[in-house]
C-alpha cells in the first residue's frame, strides 16, 4: 500500500516537472518568434527547397553553335537593326538592364525583358506564361511590330541569301531553311544558357563552406520570411503563377495601369488571374536591375522591400534585407561560352 502510493507521488512529480519544462520551453518560444520562424541552423542537409541546376545538360553542339549566331543576328528583325540578343546580351545577364526594351525604328516596349539565362527550366515563358515552349515564345518577339516586326517569309528569304546559312540548316536538317528549323536552332541555343555551379548551389550539393556565415544566415531568412513558398525549385522561380500585392496594391499606389499590369488575365480573361504574374527566378538575380515586370525596382534593396511589404505582409530591419541580398548574390552561376 505505501510503495504504491510512493510510486503514484514520484509520477504526479515527474509530470509536474515534465509540465513545467514544456510550459518554459513555450515562453521561450513565444518570446523569439523571429527565431522560431527562421527555423533551425542551415546545414544543407539535403532535404531544402531548392534544387541545384544540373551540371551538364547534353545538346547538339552544332544546333548550339548556329542558334547563337541566329539569336544575334539583326537580320530577324525587319529593318536588320534589332536581333534577340539586343534585348537579352549575354554580358548583362541577358537582359538589356532598360525598364522597357527598345524595338525597331526606336519603339518602347510594354514589359520589362526577363533574361535568357535557365529558361529552359521555366514551366511556361513570358511573364504571363502565355508560350508552352521556347520554340513557341519565339513566334512573339519575331512579328511583335514593336520589338523585330518581322515575319517568316521575309526571314527566310534573307537567310537564303547566305551560302554559310544554306550549309549550315543543310548539314543539320537535311533541308532547306525554314521557320520550323530556325526556331528549333535558337531554342537550341537557348537550352544552352544554363547556370551551373553557383556557391549556393555548392552548398547545397555539401559543401558548406560554400557560403559565409552571413549569406546562410541570409538563406535562412529568405526561408523563414516566407520567399520559399513562391521562389523555390531548380530556379527559385519560374514554375508557379501569383499575384503580385497579395497585402496591398503595389499598382495601384505606382500609378498609370497598363494592360500588361494585368498578367495573366490578357490570357485567360479571368477575374482571378488580374496581376497574376509568373513568378521569375531569382538564379543571377543581382545581374538583371532594373526589377518586376514593369521595371519599377532599380536595386534589388528595393525589390526585396517590395516583396517583404506586398507579397508576405510584414516589415523587415535593413539588417534582414541586406543579409537576403547576400544570399542571392550567391545565385550568380557560371554562364556557359559557347564557341
Ligand atoms: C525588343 C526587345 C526584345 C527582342 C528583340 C527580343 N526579346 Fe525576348 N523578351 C523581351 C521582353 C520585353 C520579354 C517579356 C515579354 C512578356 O513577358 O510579355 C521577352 C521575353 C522573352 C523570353 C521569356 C522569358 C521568361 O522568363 O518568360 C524568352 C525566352 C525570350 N524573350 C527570348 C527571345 C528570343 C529568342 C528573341 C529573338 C528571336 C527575343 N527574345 C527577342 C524583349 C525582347
Ligand atoms: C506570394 C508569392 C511571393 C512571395 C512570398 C515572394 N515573392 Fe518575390 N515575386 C513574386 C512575384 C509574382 C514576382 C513578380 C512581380 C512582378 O513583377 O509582377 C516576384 C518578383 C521578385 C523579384 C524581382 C525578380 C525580377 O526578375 O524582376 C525579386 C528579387 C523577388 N521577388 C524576391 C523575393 C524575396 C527576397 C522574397 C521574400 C522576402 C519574395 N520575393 C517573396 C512572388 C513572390
Amino acid at each position: 500500500m505505501n510503495r504504491v502510493f510512493k510510486q503514484r507521488h514520484l509520477l504526479l512529480i515527474i509530470l509536474f516537472v515534465l509540465a513545467s519544462l514544456l510550459s518554459l520551453k513555450w515562453a521561450q518560444i513565444n518570446e523569439q518568434p523571429v527565431i522560431a520562424q527562421l527555423g533551425p541552423p542551415i546545414s544543407a542537409a539535403g532535404d531544402e527547397p531548392i534544387e541545384p541546376i544540373p551540371m551538364q545538360i547534353p545538346l547538339n553542339m552544332e544546333k548550339v553553335v548556329l542558334g547563337k549566331q541566329l539569336f544575334n543576328d539583326p537580320k530577324l528583325s525587319k529593318t536588320n537593326t534589332i536581333s534577340c540578343a539586343s534585348c537579352h546580351d549575354l554580358t548583362m545577364g541577358g537582359t538589356d538592364r532598360k525598364a522597357l526594351s527598345v524595338g525597331i525604328d526606336g519603339q518602347l516596349g510594354t514589359i520589362n525583358a526577363p533574361t535568357v539565362l535557365n529558361n529552359s527550366f521555366h514551366f511556361k515563358q513570358f511573364w504571363d506564361g502565355r508560350a508552352s515552349s521556347l520554340e513557341e515564345q519565339i513566334e512573339g518577339p519575331i512579328h511583335a511590330p514593336n520589338e523585330m516586326g518581322s515575319s517568316w517569309p521575309e526571314i527566310v528569304e534573307k537567310l537564303r541569301q547566305s551560302p554559310e546559312y544554306v550549309s549550315a540548316f543543310d548539314k543539320l536538317y537535311e533541308q532547306d531553311i525554314s521557320a520550323d528549323h530556325i526556331k528549333d536552332a535558337i531554342a537550341t541555343f537557348e537550352r544552352a544558357l544554363y547556370t551551373p555551379n553557383s556557391r549556393f548551389d555548392q552548398f547545397l550539393r555539401g559543401n558548406t563552406s560554400a557560403l559565409t556565415k552571413e549569406e546562410k544566415e541570409g538563406y535562412r531568412r529568405f526561408k523563414g520570411y516566407g520567399c520559399v513558398a513562391c521562389h523555390q525549385g531548380v530556379l527559385l522561380g519560374g514554375n508557379m503563377y501569383q499575384k503580385f500585392g497579395v497585402f496591398g496594391d503595389y499598382i495601384k499606389e505606382r500609378g498609370n495601369e497598363t494592360k500588361a499590369d494585368l498578367g495573366r488575365y490578357n490570357v485567360t480573361g479571368k477575374e482571378e488571374d488580374r496581376y497574376m504574374f509568373k513568378v521569375p527566378s531569382l538564379r543571377n538575380i543581382s545581374l538583371t536591375a532594373p526589377y518586376f515586370h514593369d521595371g519599377s525596382a532599380e536595386t534589388l534593396d528595393k525589390a526585396v522591400k517590395v516583396m517583404v511589404n506586398y507579397q508576405l505582409g510584414r516589415e523587415a530591419d535593413q539588417k534582414d534585407i541586406d543579409l537576403i541580398i547576400q544570399f542571392l548574390k550567391t545565385l550568380n552561376g557560371e554562364i556557359k561560352e559557347v564557341a
